[in-house]
């Protein structure tokens, strides 16, 4: 399943991360903001299992969350949407993956990770970039070795490629986008895009 958020808040946040003009600072603090509201719709249909509560009124049959949420960033750039979901499932805990895309192959290259127990969980795995799909794919791939069985994707801004790599790859995963752009350029960057997202997040280059 994919969505596509098309919400004028997350429109307009992400418009500002476009902008080549954008700040270091201000590109990474629009980031986590789209990953905050994103993530309460991804999480509209985690498991709940009823909880009884005491109110200063009285007995109140409620419910809480009945499993974990795992957070899995791919390295670098997915580490820009960690805060701003955990500012919302604070109960959350974090798995890493380090991918490398080859500039030259653009074949992604694992160089670290680092999980939590995922086998009952909710696993978020979080980039801001779906361009080939290359390095999600891999990275679900390592995150279901590990024992995850419910994943969701989420990206920012994804091109119809990275879908269509993702949706063959993992047909189980739901994919969650705030954009789909255009196309890839010869150089397998996204069009019109945002540029490097993990450069743009870290000031690096
Ligand atoms: C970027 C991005 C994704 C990947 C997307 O990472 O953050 O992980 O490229 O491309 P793909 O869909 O074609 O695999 P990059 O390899 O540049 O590493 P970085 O996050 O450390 O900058
Ligand atoms: N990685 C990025 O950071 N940006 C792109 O457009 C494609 C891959």
């Amino acid at each position: 399943m994919l969505t596509v958020f098309n919400h004028p808040l997350i429109t307009h946040k992400l418009a500002l991360m476009r902008d080549k003009n954008t700040s270091t600072k201000d590109f990474a603090q629009q980031l986590d903001e789209i990953a905050g509201l994103m993530a309460f719709e991804v999480s509209r249909d985690l498991p709940t299992k009823p909880k009884f509560v005491e109110t200063p009124m009285g007995p109140c049959n409620t419910m809480e969350l009945a499993q974990d949420v795992v957070l899995v960033p791919i390295l670098r750039a997915g580490l820009g949407m960690v805060d701003g979901i955990r500012d919302l499932i604070p109960t959350a805990k974090v798995g890493f993956i380090g991918m490398f895309r080859h500039e030259d192959t653009l074949e992604p290259e694992e160089y670290f990770a680092k999980f939590p127990n995922m086998s009952e969980a909710t696993v978020m795995v979080l980039d801001p970039m779906l361009a080939t799909g290359g390095s999600a794919s891999a990275a679900i791939t390592k995150i279901k070795e590990r024992g995850a069985k419910n994943i969701k994707l989420v990206c920012l801004v994804g091109v119809p490629e990275g879908v269509k790599k993702i949706e063959e790859d993992h047909p189980d995963v739901d994919i969650y986008l705030a954009a789909l752009d255009e196309k890839l350029n010869e150089i397998g960057y996204i069009v019109p895009g945002l540029g490097d997202a993990g450069d743009r997040i870290f000031g690096t280059k």
